[in-house]
């Protein structure tokens, strides 16, 4: 089956499934097993002190694939910078530089908004993903000019927001009050929460904690066994996640529900598609093409 949406167009992959970004464990290793994969691989940019070792592992990146990748910009609040971890906005100026100079054209920006970037990436002829947590910022961002916004729900993990809502209300809502493609994020690891997505009007969906215990995810054993072995009905994990416990620690989301194995990305990804392209024959579905647009 041929999957159309307009990220799918947009960016060149084969099917609508998008990396997350990952502190840490973002890397060309990791990405370009997604890229082979048919979705789109992200390298997430804080994972590297500087623009040489940033720089190498695009080249590096480039070796390992010829499919389409993005590269993502996780910004801090210069609020919250006193913790010294993190970077501001104006930091990445000469990484986005050095990505452009090489020929990307997917930058994803998230955890606090990136106007001077999202600019600067679209004078530059590149796309401006802007990834948030609440529909109000993504509003904002389609006013400032995003290209697309991907909106992460409260049953996923990373940056929490006291007035998140879950991604069933924000993909439908945002279907309704914007008019730019959209991803969902936040809870998303079989076909049907992947179908259901698109169907609530989101372009693609976004992967985070479902793929961090994949065969080429650089994760620890310590963390692949936590999404391994986790128990999502614990009075804990269920706080961490849904009443804002989680602060800065990347545990994984409520996604993990559905991964009991260790597999190659590539399995991965195809098993999600294959089983989704099941579901729509049982539906009666019986085009070869899919297409939202
Ligand atoms: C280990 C880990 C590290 C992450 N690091 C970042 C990061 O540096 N920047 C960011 O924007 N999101 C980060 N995220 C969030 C993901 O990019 C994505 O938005 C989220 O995982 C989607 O929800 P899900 O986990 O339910 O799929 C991280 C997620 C995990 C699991």
């Amino acid at each position: 089956m041929i999957w159309k949406t307009k990220i799918t167009q947009m960016t060149g992959i084969k099917y609508p499934v998008i990396m997350g970004a990952f502190a840490v464990i973002g890397t060309a290793e990791f990405a370009s097993a997604f890229s082979n994969a048919d979705g789109l691989g992200i390298i997430t940019a804080i994972n590297y002190p500087d623009i040489e070792s940033f720089q190498k592992e695009l080249e590096n990146m480039m070796k390992l694939t010829d499919k389409p990748f993005g590269v993502n910009f996780t910004i801090k609040s210069p609020l919250l910078l006193k913790s010294r971890v993190g970077r501001i906005e104006e930091s990445y100026y000469d990484f986005l530089n050095v990505a452009i100079d090489m020929g990307i054209k997917i930058f994803t920006t998230s955890a606090y908004q990136a106007p001077e970037l999202g600019k600067r990436i679209k004078n530059a002829g590149g796309y401006w993903f802007h990834k948030c947590a609440t529909i109000k910022h993504a509003i904002a961002a389609q006013k400032r000019g995003a290209d697309v916004v991907t909106i992460v729900g409260l049953e996923g993990t990373g940056f929490k927001n006291p007035y998140q809502n879950t991604t069933l209300v924000n993909v439908t809502m945002a279907r309704r009050l914007l008019n730019l493609p959209i991803i969902a994020a936040g809870g998303i690891g079989d076909a049907r929460g992947f179908l259901g997505a698109l169907a609530m009007g989101a372009d693609a969906v976004c992967l985070g904690s479902s793929i961090m215990a994949t065969s080429e995810s650089p994760a620890s054993k310590n963390w692949k066994d936590q999404i391994l072995y986790q128990d999502i009905f614990d009075e804990k994990y269920h706080k961490k996640i849904f009443h804002l416990e989680l602060k800065d620690s990347p545990i994984g989301s409520m996604a993990i529900g559905h991964i009991d194995k260790t597999q190659p990305i590539k399995e991965f990804i195809d098993n999600l598609i294959n089983e989704s392209e099941q579901i729509l024959k049982s539906w009666g579905y019986n085009s070869t093409v899919f297409s939202t647009i």
